[in-house]
């Protein structure tokens, strides 16, 4: 039940709110108490906060869809302009094909997760330990530096770079054709910047179909080669290519979709060592045992799931956990939310890497959409987490804890900037 407290911020509450976007706990855990399938006047749109809504709703894809939820969201209110413009300017419109329901999603995922198998990421962990450690060298003697910006982006976007086989020295562009499609789907564009990152998304789709044309031509050992020349497997046991469209809106998903999140997480990292010395001392202890190492970060998952919130549309009037929704309506998975939901993870906001079901956080979603680069961004954080052990002592915030800000955006929460200070761990 909620009590007085939290009925007013049911009330007047909202996450297109700044303040509750940046500090969202209390306001999740007031709409799990008392409304937990709850009309957001300000979104229009349903937030889904209990974890057992979450997942009866992942898993019926049929019902929820993701190709309508994520569609309507794209650019919402100013769809018709977004699309014009990248016919017009940036080689078409190309909508999401992962973004889509089965029977088709399931035939594109299967090619999407060749790509990622857990043994193929596990091919990968010396070229990231490299990288991270190449990373980590190239600050630890300064003392200080911007762990969002000088470590967590370029360890993203260099790792995959590599993958796709794109160029090197791309990092600043790619940051921000990231930030101009997740801006998309993250409710908080007015029109100026609607329009600015529409050109943005031109200049990216120029660019990957450049390198497509030249990997038509000649195939590499890379992912765009391997897209480009994919084919779908039919159930009659024939084979179809992807079209061009399907080809480029992969790719842009690849590169796209597993930057900030992952670098999200890195900063979340750098966040809680900087600000929380038990966590900092838990992963001393665990950083160099593989299997306790793997539990930190999925704990670390857990408490700060850097996805906070993903569309699906009800395809047809539903009872939700009690609350009906109209055919129609557009929810809000609030993967932030069912983390944080007690009657799951009692005590929630403890760090503890010992939660015997800590495997059923939804930081990766879950059902037929769940993650499928959760092996690489995996692979990536526990990395990261190991050699910031081995290099790095006594990481502070180099400014106050209340100056962090965090991107407006209903999709993610993610730190802007994050300066630190910390000393050079001696061997
Ligand atoms: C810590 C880092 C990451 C987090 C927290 C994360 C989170 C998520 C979540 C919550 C979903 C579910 C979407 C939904 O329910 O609608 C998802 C899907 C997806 N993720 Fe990730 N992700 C991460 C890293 C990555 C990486 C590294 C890649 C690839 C390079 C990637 C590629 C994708 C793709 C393509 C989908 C769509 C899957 C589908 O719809 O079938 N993600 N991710």
């Amino acid at each position: 039940m909620a009590d007085a407290a939290e009925l007013d911020l049911i009330e007047n509450g909202t996450l297109a709110d700044y303040a509750i976007q940046s500090q969202p706990n209390a306001f999740y855990a007031a709409l799990r108490h008392g409304d937990p399938v709850h009309h957001d006047p300000k979104l229009d749109s349903w937030l889904i906060t209990r974890h057992e809504d979450i997942a009866f709703v992942q898993s019926d894809p049929i019902t929820f869809s993701v190709n309508k939820g994520y569609h309507t969201q794209q650019a919402r209110g100013m769809q018709a302009e977004y699309q014009e413009i990248l016919r017009t300017e940036g080689g078409g419109y190309f909508p999401d094909a992962i973004m889509s329901d089965p029977p088709y999603h399931t035939r594109i995922r299967k090619l999407m997760e060749s790509a990622f198998t857990a043994h193929r990421v596990k091919d990968l962990e010396p070229r990231i330990t490299a990288v991270v450690s190449e990373l980590l060298d190239s600050v630890a003697d300064k003392g200080t530096a911007n762990a969002v910006k000088d470590i967590a982006v370029p360890l993203t976007i260099r790792v995959i770079v590599e993958q796709l086989g794109l160029d090197h020295g791309m990092e600043n562009k790619i940051s921000r054709w990231s930030v101009a499609v997740t801006a998309q789907i993250g409710r908080m564009q007015d029109r100026e910047q609607m329009l600015e990152n529409a050109r943005q998304i031109c200049d990216l789709q120029h660019y990957l179909i450049g390198k497509m044309k030249e990997r038509e031509a000649n195939p590499g050992e890379d992912m765009i080669s391997d897209i480009v020349h994919a084919e779908l497997p039919n159930p009659d046991g024939t084979t179809d290519k992807l079209t061009f469209a399907e080809a480029v809106s992969l790719i842009r998903a690849m590169l796209i979709a597993g930057n900030d999140t992952t670098a999200t997480a890195i900063g979340n990292l750098f966040f809680l060592m900087a600000t929380r010395p038990e966590i900092a001392d838990k992963l001393k202890e665990v950083a160099e045992d593989d299997r306790k190492l793997s539990r930190f970060v999925e704990e670390l998952m857990r408490i700060e799931p850097p996805v906070r919130a993903l569309s699906r549309m009800a395809t047809k009037e539903v009872v939700i956990g009690g609350t009906t929704v109209p055919e129609g309506a557009h929810l809000l998975l609030v993967y932030g939310s069912g983390n944080d939901d007690e009657t799951v993870f009692p005590d929630p906001r403890s760090f503890d890497i010992e939660r015997p079901n800590l495997g059923r956080h939804v930081a990766f979603g879950g059902g037929p959409h769940r993650c499928v680069g959760l092996a690489l961004a995996r692979m990536e954080v526990k990395v990261m987490a190991r050699e910031i052990v081995r290099r790095l002592d006594g990481i502070k915030l180099a400014i106050p804890v209340e100056d962090i800000r965090y991107v407006p955006t209903v999709a993610t929460r993610t730190i802007e900037s994050l300066p630190i200070t910390f000393t050079r761990r001696a061997t």
